[in-house]
């Protein structure tokens, strides 16, 4: 497994140069898409690219639990203002209340994500997925870890504004992925991602899963 490192600015030029010929050359394309720090570059790259979305279905990895899509904080509210907005898709899918139960098979019924964008927790987790997740899950509601609580806290005023829980696509959603591109951004993020991609293959970091799939791309940058 190679770690591709370069500067933030290049991995993500990257990355939205390879979803722009996916979405270019296709007749119908499938996106999986991520939130958190790690993707902003990557949707500010396409944002200013041209590139017809018009015929692109997405699928987010996850959403809180309890937070209504005009809260700041909402997953579908980030994923407005940062990509949403400003292209037209033909539709765009979050694991919400009303979404979760089906949406494995939506995503089935789609013929599967072309490319699935991901980001790592400090803990090792991929979507909300926390260390003890088993290789067969799929997506579902689940209870947040302490960890990522505070991970996370750095986005609300308060800790006790994080929501406790989220649907998330689950380890086995994610690598039935066509192509999977991992990012880590900051050197809080090395020593996890050099423990998921050269470590065992356990439940306990679940990105170390991700090892197994046969089309992942892995980048890193300080
Ligand atoms: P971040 O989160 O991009 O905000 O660092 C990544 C994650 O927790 O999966």
């Amino acid at each position: 497994m190679r770690i591709r490192r370069n500067t933030y600015q290049k991995v993500c030029h990257q990355i939205a140069s390879t979803i722009k010929k996916l979405v270019n050359d296709s007749e119908f394309s499938v996106l999986g898409l991520a939130t958190g720090s790690t993707p902003i570059g990557i949707y500010e790259q396409l944002r200013k690219m041209d590139v017809d979305f018009k015929k692109t279905l997405t699928y987010n990895l996850d959403e809180y639990v309890g937070l209504d899509k005009s809260h700041p904080q909402s997953y579908k509210y980030f994923m407005n203002e940062h990509l949403f907005k400003h292209k037209e898709f033909h539709s765009n899918n979050f694991p919400d209340e009303k979404l979760c139960p089906y949406y494995d098979s939506m995503i089935d019924n789609s013929d599967g994500i072309d490319i699935q964008i991901l980001g790592i927790g400090t803990n090792g987790h991929i979507a909300f997925n926390e260390p003890g997740t088993p290789r067969d899950s799929v997506t579902r509601i689940v209870d947040l870890t302490e960890n990522t609580i505070k991970d996370n806290s750095r986005f609300f005023n308060s800790i006790d504004e994080v929501p406790t829980q989220a649907r998330t696509m689950g380890i086995e959603t994610i690598m039935k992925s066509k192509e999977i591109y991992l990012v880590a951004q900051g050197k809080h993020k090395k020593e996890i991602l050099e423990k998921a991609m050269y470590g065992d293959i356990t439940p306990e970091i679940p990105a170390s899963f991700l090892q197994e799939h046969q089309n992942l791309k892995v980048y890193y940058s300080d």
